[in-house]
């Protein structure tokens, strides 16, 4: 059968496939998590947490939905979130994957890496040879993407090299006011970094307070009852 080319479709087919090879590509390079890919603020739970922590996780939701609805303005300033609270498993992460999937999805360049992860990153390039993934261009990926999420941010050994190295990370996106969402079991005065790392994470994040409660640990409970309950059926 004869190929012809129909101007009209077959560019806006080209089109469309092109686009879909950039969000493929940009969807790679942010590095999600596989546990939380998929993962969307319409299946963030608040039923999860206690009655009386409620209200204050409504108030993160609106809040967030605020910041992704105002992110082109916001984003001009390099405003990002500072997520924390002290207990393990409250959903920090989740919260954080679901804002960065809701802005690659908006066309952003998204990145997500736990702090030890750069660190770890850092380190292995130097014993590399394969000019592609050299420090500079590992540190050019966190500094030039227009999100980064620094997840676990405060759980590292802090040593004047890693000073150093987020100074570099952090001072490079205050500079170029790129936004940066951060994660951590440490309020910002808690971090052992210097004061010109905090400081600068002060001015551009919007606090965002997680109620001190576990939902791994309510999550273990349930996957426990349920096997429980499984193996009273089968006696
Ligand atoms: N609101 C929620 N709705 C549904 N699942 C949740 C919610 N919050 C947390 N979870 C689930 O609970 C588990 C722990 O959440 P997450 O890893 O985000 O906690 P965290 O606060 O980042 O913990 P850590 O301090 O250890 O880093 C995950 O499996 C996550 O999917
Ligand atoms: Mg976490």
């Amino acid at each position: 059968m004869e190929f012809i080319y129909n101007p009209v479709t077959d560019s806006a087919k080209e089109c469309s496939c092109r686009q879909l090879r950039i969000q493929e590509r940009r969807q790679a390079f942010a590095d999600i998590p596989v546990h939380f890919s998929n993962i969307t603020l319409d299946t963030f739970r608040t039923d999860v947490y206690e009655q009386y922590n409620r209200l204050q996780i409504a108030n993160i939701l609106k809040t967030v939905r605020c910041y992704i609805d105002e992110f082109e303005e916001l984003k001009a300033d390099g405003l990002g979130l500072y997520i924390y609270s002290h207990t393990k498993g409250s959903g920090k992460t989740r919260l954080a994957v679901s804002i960065a999937s809701e802005l690659l999805k908006q066309g952003h360049r998204v990145k997500f890496a736990t702090a030890i992860s750069i660190l770890n990153e850092i380190k292995a390039s130097w014993q590399r040879n394969d000019s592609n993934i050299n420090e500079s261009t590992l540190l050019n990926d966190l500094t030039q993407t227009d999100i980064l999420v620094i997840d676990d941010f405060g759980q590292e050994k802090i040593s004047e090299w890693v000073n150093n190295e987020f100074y570099h990370i952090i001072n490079e996106r205050y500079a170029l006011s790129k936004v940066t969402i951060y994660t951590s079991n440490c309020t910002l005065d808690e971090l052992m970094y210097d004061e010109r790392i905090t400081s600068r994470i002060k001015e551009k994040s919007i606090m965002l307070e997680f109620p001190e409660e576990s939902v791994r640990d309510l999550i273990a409970k349930n996957n426990n009852d349920m096997m429980k309950n499984r193996i009273q059926e089968i006696r």
